[in-house]
Order: C-alpha cells, then sequence, then structure tokens
C-alpha cells in the first residue's frame, strides 16, 4: 500500500517538538513525513497556548492552510498539543479543523483518522501516559542533537499558567527506557541529548532521582553531551549540582526562570520560592560550577505588578548578570488561578514600556557575558553550515553558546577546539 502524506508544524515549547516526534512514529505505517503543505493528505499543527499571541498565530496559520482544501478537497487538517487541550470542541465551530487531539491522546491517532472513526476528538489526560515505548522518528533532525522526553506534566499551578491544564498531571518515564533511548542515539551517531521536561529535575521514578537520571545519561559515553530544560528554583538540588560538575560531558548550563525579582510577585505568582533563595541557588551553581552559563524566563506586567516590583526585577537580573533570557508580556489565561482570583491590572502600554527595558538590559548583559569569552578557547560539538554564511559551520560550547566560525577540515558531529575573536551579543566568531 502507498503510504498517504504528512505534513506537521510544531509551535511552543521543546516539548512539542519531541511530540512531534512522537506523532510521526505514531502515523508511521501509514504515513511519510513532507516538508511543504502543499503536497500534503493530512496536514497537523502542534500548538502551544501559553500566551494568547502564540494562540492568535496558530489560529491565523488555520486559515491561510484551510485554503489549500480548495484544490484538494480531501486534506484533513488536524489541531493538537496545548491548543486542543485548552479549546477542545469549540475548535470544530471555526469549521477549519477535521480533527483535534490533546496532547496525552497520540496514540489514538491512527484510529482517529481511520475511515471508521465516528468521532474526530480524544483530548482525554492521562495520569501515566509517557510514550516511553514509542522510538520517536526524528524526521527534522540535525543527526547530532536530539530531545528525550522523561517527564510530562506539571503540578506547580504557576498563578498565570496554562501548562497544568494542557498537559495535565506530573508524571516520569521510566528510566530504563530513557538510557536506552539515549544509548541508540549514540549508536547512530548523535553527540548531543537534551532531557526534557516542563519541571524536569522533579523527575522521579520508583527511588531514582532526577540526579540520579543525569548520571546514568552521562555514563552511556563520554562523548555523548547531555543537557536538559527546563528546571523549577525550587527543585534544583546540591545533588544535581554536584553531579553535574562531576562529569565534563554534562553541559555547563542551567535555565532557571526567575520571572520575577520581586517576592511579592513571586507570592503572587504561586512560584514558591523567594528572592533570596533564587539568589542561594545561582551561589550554589557558581560554587560547584564557576564556568556555569545560567539564562532565565522574566514576565513583565503580571497582576498588580508595580513599578518598585518593576525595579526589582531589574536588579535581579543585574546581580545575577544572566547569560541570557526568554522575555514575554503577562498574557492572561482563561482557567488559570491569576484569571479566577487577579486583576490583569497593569496597562498595555506598561508592560510594553517594562518588557523594554527587560529587553535592552538583557541586551547589555547577553553583551558582556560574550565579550568576556572573546580570548576564550571552546569545546564546540558541530551542529551544521551556519545559515548566512555557508562557509562556516556553527555549534555550541558547553555553555550553549552559539559559535561561528570557518569550516576548515571538520565535519558535522565533530568536535572542535574553537578560540573566540568577536562577539555580537547574540553569537560567538571564531
Ligand atoms: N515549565 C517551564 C516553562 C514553561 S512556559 C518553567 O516553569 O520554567 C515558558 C515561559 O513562558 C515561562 O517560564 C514564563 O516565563 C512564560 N509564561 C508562562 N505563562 C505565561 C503567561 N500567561 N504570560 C506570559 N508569559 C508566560
Ligand atoms: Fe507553568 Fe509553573 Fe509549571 Fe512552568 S512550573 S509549566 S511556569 S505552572
Ligand atoms: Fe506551549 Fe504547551 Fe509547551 S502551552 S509552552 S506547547 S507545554
Amino acid at each position: 500500500m502507498e503510504k498517504k502524506r504528512l505534513y506537521i508544524e510544531t509551535y511552543g515549547c521543546q516539548m512539542n517538538f519531541s511530540d512531534s516526534e512522537i506523532v510521526v512514529s505514531v502515523l508511521k505505517d501509514e504515513y511519510n513525513v513532507i516538508e511543504q503543505p502543499k503536497e500534503a493528505d493530512l496536514i497537523l499543527i502542534n500548538t502551544c497556548s501559553i500566551r494568547d499571541n502564540a494562540e492568535q498565530r496558530v489560529l491565523k496559520r488555520l486559515s491561510e492552510l484551510n485554503t489549500l482544501k480548495r484544490k484538494k478537497p480531501r486534506l484533513r487538517i488536524g489541531l493538537i498539543g496545548c491548543m486542543a487541550e485548552r479549546m477542545k470542541d469549540e475548535l470544530f465551530k471555526t469549521g477549519k479543523v477535521d480533527l483535534v487531539v490533546g496532547p496525552d491522546a497520540y496514540r489514538d491517532l491512527p484510529a482517529i483518522l481511520s475511515e471508521e472513526s465516528d468521532f474526530p476528538m480524544n483530548v482525554l489526560l492521562s495520569e501515566i501516559e509517557t510514550y516511553d515505548d514509542i522510538e520517536p522518528v526524528r524526521y527534522d533532525s540535525n543527526g547530532v542533537s536530539a530531545f528525550i522526553s522523561i517527564m510530562r506534566g506539571c503540578n506547580n499551578f504557576c498563578a498565570y499558567c496554562v501548562v497544568p491544564y494542557t498537559r495535565g498531571r506530573e508524571r516520569s518515564r521510566n528510566p530504563e527506557t530513557i538510557i536506552a533511548e539515549a544509548e541508540k542515539l549514540f549508536a547512530d551517531g548523535y553527540r548531543e541529548v537534551t532531557l526534557l521536561g516542563q519541571n524536569v529535575n522533579s523527575f522521579h521514578y520508583q527511588g531514582v532521582t532526577f540526579a540520579d537520571l543525569m548520571e546514568a545519561v552521562a555514563r552511556v559515553n563520554p562523548l555523548l553531551r547531555v543537557r536538559f530544560a527546563t528546571s523549577h528554583p525550587k527543585d534544583l538540588s546540591d545533588v544535581l549540582l554536584e553531579v553535574m560538575a562531576r562529569y565534563p560531558n554534562i553541559c555547563k548550563s542551567i535555565h532557571l526562570p526567575a520571572q520575577s525579582g520581586s517576592d511579592k510577585m513571586l507570592k503572587l505568582m504561586n512560584r514558591k520560592y523567594t528572592r533570596q533563595w533564587y539568589l542561594d541557588r545561582i551561589a550554589q551553581i557558581r560554587n560547584y560550577m564557576p564556568d556555569c552559563s545560567i539564562s532565565t524566563d522574566i514576565i513583565a506586567g503580571f497582576s498588580n505588578e508595580t513599578d518598585a516590583d518593576h525595579a526589582d526585577t531589574l536588579s535581579l537580573m543585574r546581580e545575577v548578570g544572566f547569560d541570557y533570557a526568554f522575555m514575554f508580556k503577562y498574557s492572561l489565561r482563561e482557567g488559570t488561578a491569576a484569571h479566577r482570583n487577579l486583576e490583569d491590572n497593569v496597562p498595555e502600554a506598561v508592560k510594553t514600556q517594562r518588557l523594554e527595558e527587560i529587553i535592552a538590559l538583557q541586551q547589555e548583559l547577553s553583551l558582556k557575558s560574550n565579550r568576556a569569552d572573546v580570548g576564550k578557547e571552546f569545546e564546540v560539538l558541530i551542529e551544521g553550515a551556519s545559515k548566512r554564511s555557508p562557509d562556516n559551520f556553527y555549534g555550541r560550547n558547553s555553555q550553549n553558546k552559539v559559535i561561528v566560525f570557518p569550516k576548515g577540515s571538520s565535519r558535522v558531529g565533530e568536535y572542535v577546539r574553537v578560540l573566540v575573536k568577536r562577539c555580537t551579543s547574540a553569537t560567538l566568531l571564531g
């Protein structure tokens, strides 16, 4: 039987990109992945609900893709991922989707797509699903670095956040299957794995902690780099830091979302730590790993944020000196605790102004961090040819900084030592 053609487009976080590889795997007996939507029999959009603009972008894209149906009436378009979970059958009212499948129901896709299916939706959340027996199809991979999903869901219920509702309860994957996946990737030529979870360091499975798991994956091979994302400050243990410091192939880079520098805001956000706790964690990271890079997420203009709270965020950023950051304007999400209990009362113009100040400060900090690397030599794992300058390769150092350098005689997937000569606030040039 000739296979049908699947085009899949992914939005949102790394978990979603990892999930798309699972979706392609689930459908691989019936569908081949293609790179252009025009030829597709099935289009899947794996979606994100984290902020309103993320959803608006998808709805616009959905309209665009629907125009393809004029030429190809049998084309089916499915919405999967977090928007599917959040909006459920409401999505059918747009008249633009043929099926809706939430993040825990991907095993059901073949049945939903079959001729016999009488109901094109499954948005059930699961307390156990980890897809641990499904081998992801790395359909969009550079052959060098890969994601391994190690836990799903989130129990933290930060007041602003939709993830606990779209992804359900926290559950960890059997570590044996994680290590087997890492071994297989290494044997296939991969040289870097990123262990993924919404709250990755709260991984625990029958007595196996996240630190234990990191150590086990680091032992797969000294040439296999190990990264992880994203960790919650409350769960960043000294034991983990000690393991990270001990293994050269565990990358010296931690993404530790702070969200705000004000204790009042952290409490309203239900982040479960204080500014001082956060700063103590930073001190401990530097204590174990003086060369570790630290990045963060910041939200500007959450409910009741005053100029003084905003100033606390700026001062935290300066005090830590983040190497880079993802920065967002607060977006009210229906169904969250903030939606129930707080008012979205910071005017849009003030949110914009604060975000701009945060971005400007981070640019200064990133440039400072990169300038400090000029003149240093780093081990870089080559990921591919630079898009802007095809005579150059790009790769990352242990600190997760991108370095662009002349190709020479090296090859993708190799480790090379690169001397940094210049930099911008975004890139090191070697
Ligand atoms: N689980 C991860 C991150 C999840 S979402 C963690 O807790 O670190 C990624 C980032 O989006 C968050 O860290 C936060 O900064 C931002 N974010 C989440 N909800 C948001 C909202 N309603 N408005 C604006 N930014 C939000
Ligand atoms: Fe959202 Fe907080 Fe969970 Fe991160 S830890 S996914 S911000 S609820
Ligand atoms: Fe978005 Fe869902 Fe990830 S809301 S950030 S795709 S978990």
